[in-house]
């Protein structure tokens, strides 16, 4: 059937017969973050999750992202278009080699990256996202020593706004630690007015660049409200879509990876299409699902995190 179904027409059909809800990350592509019912980095959408009426939830996104909206909707059918949109970030943090991680650093507070695994998250005192990290670890008790996984970047730039020494797990993810500081600072040079604006994922190298950093909704909020006109914009470069739609009027410019190409993308992000976000809704199928017991177990967390963020 593919090329003429309408797929914008039939998925608004498809949400009002199934009661669904759209929640769609920065990352996606234009088209589906125009249909989704909310926009928003990892924080916002585990909130728009946690408060949500809807029957089902349809998550655009990765996969970590729907185990969080499932964790927080036990009884919901929760819906990824495509259940191999993963993240570099969670994959790199195994459970079983994070339990001997953990298990070398006894009464650590644990902090975990809300881009982990559900089995990473039960291990885990509380989750934070890119968002509110900093609030989050200054929120943990003094006399405690802090773990934090799985990214070490965003742990860094972490330590350095909190003064909190942490012991972090040695992972990354595989589209900001490509961003180039050479290519970075030549582009600095041609665009001398330009504001740079990064994710806290990217390199230390990289980060003493930014004039701004913080998560992708902080990165959209900060260049609509900026009097600045220009932006070199250092994260994936979907959030280029709600950047030009704020503010048509300024110019923003990718910041290349160290692999020749001009802008970077999520490979994970970039799986789910119109097309089978469409199927998956007209199938009610791929559905999330996770044990019961690891759901529980993760929950508490989580919930600490929504506490701790308010
Ligand atoms: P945000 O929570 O800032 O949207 O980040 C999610 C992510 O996966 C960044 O790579
Ligand atoms: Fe994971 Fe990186 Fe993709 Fe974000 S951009 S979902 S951290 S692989």
């Amino acid at each position: 059937m593919g090329a003429e179904v309408d797929y914008e027409r039939e998925i608004q059909e498809l949400k009002r017969t199934l009661n669904a809800v759209i929640l769609a990350h920065y990352y996606q592509e234009s088209e589906i973050q125009d249909v989704a019912d909310f926009v928003g980095d990892s924080l916002a959408l585990a909130q728009a999750a946690a408060k949500t009426k809807a029957d089902v939830i349809v998550f655009c996104g990765v996969h970590f992202m729907a185990e969080t909206a499932k964790i927080l909707n036990p009884g919901k059918l929760v819906l990824l278009p495509d259940l191999k949109a993963g993240c570099s970030l969670s994959d790199r943090c195994p459970p079983a080699a994070f339990r001997a991680f953990k298990e070398k650093h006894p009464d650590h507070f644990v902090v975990s990256y809300v881009n982990s695994s559900a089995a990473v998250k039960a291990m885990s005192d509380v989750i934070c996202t890119s968002s509110n990290a900093v609030k989050i670890v200054n929120q943990v008790p003094k006399d405690r020593r802090i773990l934090f996984a799985p990214d070490q970047h965003l742990g860094r730039y972490v330590m350095k706004q909190t003064g909190r020494d942490m012991v972090l797990w040695p992972g990354s993810c595989i589209v900001h630690e490509i961003f180039s500081e050479k290519r970075l600072v030549q582009l600095k040079v041609q665009h001398p007015e330009a504001e740079v604006v990064a994710h806290p994922e990217c390199e230390e190298a990289v980060l003493r660049h930014a004039d701004y950093i913080g998560s992708t909704k902080g990165l959209l909020d900060h260049v609509l409200k900026s009097p600045k006109r220009e932006f070199i914009v250092v994260t994936e470069a979907g959030i280029l879509h709600q950047m030009k739609r704020g503010a048509p009027e300024k110019t923003f410019i990718p910041a290349p990876p160290d692999n020749g190409c001009s802008c970077n993308e999520c490979p994970y992000m970039r799986l789910n299409t119109m097309e089978k976000l469409y199927r998956c809704m007209k199938d009610k199928t791929p559905e999330l699902t996770l044990p019961t017991d690891l759901q529980a177990a993760a929950l508490a967390p989580l919930q600490r995190m929504l506490e701790w963020s308010q």
